[in-house]
């Protein structure tokens, strides 16, 4: 069989011919899935820009097949960074380094850092090993939007934009990578993902306290946000809560590890098993499709901030507008929150 005649090596080839010609592709990863340009390619790069609505300010991640292709992307690489790649790569952690003249600066947002990550999904390194060169990718919404975590919801974020979506089925992890800074003196993890500090603290020992406002330039704007209003809502005080629900008129939806309720109007509903990874998995999906069930509240339960459920609250509480059920309570009945 000539390698042409499979198909997904002849999908790989062809997406690969267009990202070289200046086109978008949006391929998976373990963690979401992203909307690719070639790297060295400023045009295609700002094509990516444009398509999102993604403010200029916030820099993209630029993803690699080999350790040999950073030397054209970063510079004074400090030895702690090798460690993290041997150990984590390929893998859901992002490494922020100082960049390389060589990279359009526009990949960057014109900062003089650069982030990298080596993807661990065998579509994307099949790809990135085609093209033989780095590709800038974020995660294929439209800005402020929650990440897909499937090909039909990229389809539905921004199938329009490009000429090929690679399917490579659910994604594994389901939130995005985890995002450390190794540029200043402490490092320090702007996103948090499955990743954890945990992990990180045997390589890179203390880390500083993110100061997100200054450090990364997209946490400053809105994010992960679908189109309801997310209630979020601590799990011991979920039953209770539920129980004194009060606002009848609106469809709701639901996604909590309690068994469902028989309140009215629940249109979405979806159990996690108990098991964070599952939860992470899931929670991007469960916005998509709630939004097609035309939700209009989602109410959903939270995880303790500890190991992935930090990640999985830094979403939530981004997705929600920083609103919790807590403060929601004490507001007079049929007020929504501000
Ligand atoms: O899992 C992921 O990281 C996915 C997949 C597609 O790889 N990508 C992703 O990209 O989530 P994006 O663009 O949605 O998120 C990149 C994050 C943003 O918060 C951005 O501000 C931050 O990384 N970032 C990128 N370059 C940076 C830099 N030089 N300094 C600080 N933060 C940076
Ligand atoms: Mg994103």
């Amino acid at each position: 069989m000539t390698q042409l005649s499979h198909p997904a090596s002849y999908a790989i080839s062809h997406a690969a011919g267009i990202l070289r010609e200046g086109g978008l592709v949006i391929f998976p990863t373990e963690t979401v899935y992203g909307i690719g340009a070639r790297a060295f390619d400023p045009i295609a790069v700002s094509r990516i820009f444009q398509v999102k609505g993604r403010p200029a300010d916030n820099p993209l991640i630029v993803h690699i097949g080999t350790v040999s292709q950073l030397s054209a992307l970063a510079m004074e690489i400090p030895d702690v960074a090798f460690r993290l790649m041997d150990h984590f790569w390929p893998g859901p952690l992002t490494l922020i380094l100082k960049r390389a003249p060589t990279l359009p600066p526009i990949v960057s947002a014109n900062l003089d850092t650069v982030a990298v990550r080596m993807p661990d999904h065998p579509m994307a390194l099949a790809l990135l090993h085609e093209m033989g060169e780095p590709i800038a990718a974020p995660s294929a919404n439209r800005s402020g939007r929650p990440s897909p975590t499937s090909a039909a919801h990229a389809e539905k974020e921004l199938g329009p934009a490009v000429k090929m979506i690679l399917d490579g089925g659910p994604c594994r992890i389901g939130l995005e990578s985890t995002v450390l800074d190794l540029t200043e003196r402490r490092p320090c993890i702007l996103r948090p993902g499955a990743i954890t500090q945990e992990m990180l603290t045997p390589f890179v020992g203390p880390m500083a306290v993110p100061q997100q406002e200054a450090r990364s330039p997209g946490t400053r704007h809105r994010h992960y946000a679908p189109n309801f209003e997310v209630l979020t809502v601590d799990s011991k005080a979920w039953p209770s809560f539920v129980k004194a629900w009060h606002r009848p008129e609106k469809r709701l939806g639901m996604i909590c590890h309690h068994p469902p309720e028989n309140l009215p109007k629940v249109v979405y509903y979806r159990h996690f098993t108990g098991q964070e990874s599952d939860y992470a998995r899931d929670l991007f999906s469960s916005f998509h499709e709630a939004e097609a069930a035309g939700v209009e509240i989602f109410l959903v339960e939270a995880v303790e901030k500890q190991g992935l459920g930090v990640a999985i609250m830094d979403r939530l509480e981004r997705a929600g507008g920083m609103r919790s059920a807590v403060s929601y309570d004490r507001l007079p009945r049929g007020v929504p929150p501000g």
